[in-house]
C-alpha cells in the first residue's frame, strides 16, 4: 500500500567499520560510525521493508523493525551477507577494512627492548560488494557507497564499473562527514549523476529510499 511501499521486499544493508584483530588486544579499524547505514535501515523499515542490517562494531541502537546481525571482521561480514540472501535490494554502506593481519597472534605481542620491530603482514580482505555483484543470488538493485576526498564523481563512476553494482552513493569525506551528523553525496548511476546538497544523514537516507522506491 501507499504507506508501506516496500512491503514484501527484503532489504540487506551493511553498516559501520570492520575490526581486524592483530592479537587478543589490538586491531585495525577506521572512523566509520555506522550512522548513515543505520539511518538507511531505519528508513527502509519505515517504508515497510523486511530489513537485515549487518553491523560492524558501532555504538548505535537497533532501529525499530530491523533485524540486526552483529559482526566484527570483514570475513564475518561477508558470511553474514551471504547468509542473509536472497534480498531484493542490497545497500553496502559499511567501511570494510581493506586489509587484515595475515595471522592473528594467539598471545599479546610483546614489546622487546632493543629488538627490531616485527613487520605486520597484511593481506587483502574480500570485496563484499563486488562479490555480491557476481553472486548467483545477486540482488536486483545493488548499491554501493564510496568515501572520496577528491575527484568524487570520477572515482565513483570507476567504482560503479569495477564493482558491477547499479548505483554508487559517493560521499565527500574530506571534511567532517565520517562520524559526523551530515552527509554530502553524489548519486552515480548508468543514467547520470545527481548531486545532493549537504543534508542530515537521516534525510539522505529518506531521499535515497524515495529514489529506490521510484526505481523498483
Ligand atoms: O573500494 P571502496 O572501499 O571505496 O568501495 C566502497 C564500497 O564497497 C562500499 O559500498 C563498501 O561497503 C564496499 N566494500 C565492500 N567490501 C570491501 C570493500 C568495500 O563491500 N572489502
Amino acid at each position: 500500500d501507499q504507506h508501506r511501499p516496500l512491503h514484501g521486499k527484503h532489504v540487506l544493508i551493511t553498516a559501520g567499520p570492520t575490526r581486524e584483530p592483530i592479537d587478543p588486544v589490538r586491531y585495525i579499524a577506521n572512523r566509520s560510525s555506522g550512522r548513515q547505514g543505520f539511518a538507511i535501515a531505519a528508513a527502509a523499515a519505515e517504508a515497510g521493508a523486511q530489513v537485515t542490517l549487518v553491523a560492524g562494531p558501532v555504538h548505535l541502537p537497533t532501529p525499530a523493525g530491523v533485524m540486526r546481525v552483529d559482526v566484527e571482521t570483514a570475513l564475518e561480514m561477508e558470511a553474514a551477507v551471504h547468509g542473509a540472501l536472497p534480498a531484493d535490494i542490497a545497500i553496502m554502506v559499511a567501511a570494510v577494512a581493506d586489509w587484515r593481519a595475515d595471522s592473528r597472534a594467539e598471545q599479546k605481542i610483546k614489546k622487546q627492548k632493543g629488538d627490531a620491530l616485527a613487520p605486520l603482514e597484511l593481506i587483502e580482505n574480500p570485496d563484499i560488494l563486488a562479490g555480491l555483484a557476481q553472486h548467483e543470488k545477486r540482488p536486483g538493485l545493488l548499491i554501493g557507497f564510496a568515501a572520496e576526498t577528491e575527484k568524487i564523481e570520477e572515482h565513483a563512476r570507476a567504482k560503479l564499473v569495477k564493482k558491477a553494482c547499479d548505483w554508487i552513493v559517493a560521499n565527500d569525506v574530506s571534511g567532517d562527514v565520517m562520524g559526523g551528523a551530515e552527509n554530502s553525496v553524489h548519486i552515480v548511476t548508468a543514467d547520470g549523476t545527481e548531486i545532493w546538497e549537504r543534508l542530515p544523514k537521516p534525510e539522505v537516507a529518506r531521499r535515497l529510499l524515495r529514489k529506490i522506491i521510484e526505481e523498483i
